[in-house]
């Protein structure tokens, strides 16, 4: 079995920072400890040399949609294209979707399950269920069985066939989903606001329009909607991509009424507005919810310093610039953004310029925090003696960036052209093994593993 020491890193967990060694014993973490005598290891042990370097657990990102075939079309990046940009960007594990084919959620499941098999880094699913049946609560154990931690709900997107509209129906899966130790992750865009402002909307659709035709009070109704199921079941709800102030209010209020409200956001509703959408360039910048203003970054940006906001993932949902710009019609743009390699660093930059966030911090958000929610901790998300190898190897002080030719997404554009960022990862390891070193891939498409949710 081989093994690995990675000398005199920082160290960082949820609560130290430290220089320390860890030794790598085939895939897992063997030992960690302030000074490892290199002379007891066997003598085949290859030495990192990991001084001025970070070392921190792999990072997750919880919210991914890589091969989505979607409105008759497929994202750009598919699951060897993932998780190359993945393991560019430190993350060696993803939480993917299986959609709902709405006759079996097993079966559904299973098809997912078969097309990732490429994958080169490890990988859980989210379950979707678009689609009330009576016999939903054994169709949930059965997916429960089949390692699925988490549904995922929409309260938008009727026209696509995703809205599960009546509120008892919706209600019977989230009792569902308690009774079974089922985490119930939610899309919170109100489907009636959003449709009645479209029926009577009298402007244009370009891309700028996608934001008033989205607005924020459609995303705080919904949040409203589904937390008032969750304080009636007593359950704990997961809003995904949490993009406005307004949404934050409404979240507030529920925790107020003592809700257990777990939010995400990501990097685009941080740091990105709607003015990006302007131009002709606007549809590469077209998702949803959309891109809100600078008042509601800076509301998520107070709200992630000051812990309000658990998680950030990427929501990664790649296409091409072609596909993007085949319409300029924000009701038929395909809808997304990549985003999964440039997390760690746009991350790490704000947190770190003007001491926002603390490397322990970004760790909670970036990889234990969703670890331990989408139960997958500790293997993942830590980088405790027995568990996975899944180690990122980050340089903190390294300047550059963001742009098509720095990032690997086959979309062939970032968001974040011209960004400059503070940190870049140098070594990518998943369960032992080098997937990015130095800027080379090393990735084995089939590698990646399949992750059980533990609820
Ligand atoms: O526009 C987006 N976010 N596309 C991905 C699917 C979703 O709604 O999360
Ligand atoms: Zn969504
Ligand atoms: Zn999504």
């Amino acid at each position: 079995m081989s093994s690995i020491l990675i000398k005199n890193g920082l160290v960082v967990d949820t609560e130290w920072m430290r220089h320390y060694d860890i030794l790598i014993s085939g895939s897992k973490i063997q030992r960690v400890a302030p000074s490892i005598d290199y002379s007891t290891l066997p003598h085949d042990t290859t030495v990192v040399r990991a001084d001025g370097l970070c070392v921190l657990p792999g990072i997750i990102d919880a919210h991914t949609h890589y091969h989505l075939v979607s409105r008759g079309t497929v994202t750009a990046d598919s699951f060897e294209e993932g998780s190359r940009l993945a393991a560019y960007g430190g993350v060696t594990t993803v939480v993917d979707f299986a959609d709902d084919n709405k006759v079996s959620l097993l079966d559904s499941l299973h098809q997912r399950r078969k097309e990732m098999v490429p994958m080169a880094i490890d990988y859980a699913l989210h379950q979707g269920v678009y689609k009330y049946r009576p016999d939903i609560k054994k169709e949930l154990e059965s997916i429960k069985r089949a390692g699925i931690g988490t549904l995922k709900i929409f309260t938008t997107y009727k026209d696509v066939g995703y809205l599960v509209d009546d509120r008892e129906e919706l209600k019977t899966i989230f009792k569902d989903a308690k009774d079974l130790g089922l985490m119930v992750s939610v899309h919170c865009e109100d489907d009636k606001i959003v449709t009645e402002l479209s029926a009577s909307w009298k402007g244009q659709y370009r891309p700028i329009d996608h934001a008033a035709l989205r607005p924020a009070e459609a995303e705080a109704a919904a949040i409203e909607y589904v937390g008032g199921i969750a304080a009636e079941l007593d359950m704990p709800v997961y809003i995904v991509h949490l993009s406005s102030r307004k949404g934050l209010e409404s979240v507030r209020k529920l925790r107020m009424l003592g809700v257990k409200v777990i939010v995400e956001t990501t990097p685009h509703y941080l740091f990105l507005t709607k003015e990006k959408l302007e131009g002709p360039e606007g549809p590469l910048y077209v998702m949803t919810p959309p891109l809100r203003t600078e008042d509601d970054n800076e509301a998520l940006q107070e709200a992630l310093v000051n812990g309000e906001i658990q998680v950030v993932a990427t929501d990664h949902c790649s296409f091409t610039r072609e596909q993007k710009l085949e319409s300029n019609d924000c009701r038929t743009i395909y809808p997304g953004i990549p985003g999964t390699e440039e997390l760690l660093p746009l991350i790490h930059t704000f947190g770190m310029v003007g001491g926002r966030l603390s490397m322990s911090q970004i760790v909670n958000l970036l990889s234990t925090g969703p670890a331990k929610i989408f139960g997958l901790y500790p293997e993942k998300g830590s980088l405790e003696v027995g568990t996975d190898a899944d180690i990122t190897l980050f340089d903190p002080d390294y300047s550059w960036t963001i742009s098509k030719d720095t990032t690997h997404s086959a979309s062939g554009y970032t968001a974040y052209e011209g960004f400059n960022v503070t940190g870049k990862v140098v070594m990518t390891y998943l369960r032992g093994r080098l997937v990015m070193g130095d800027g080379i891939y090393l990735g084995l498409s089939g590698d990646g593993k399949f992750l059980r949710a533990k609820r």
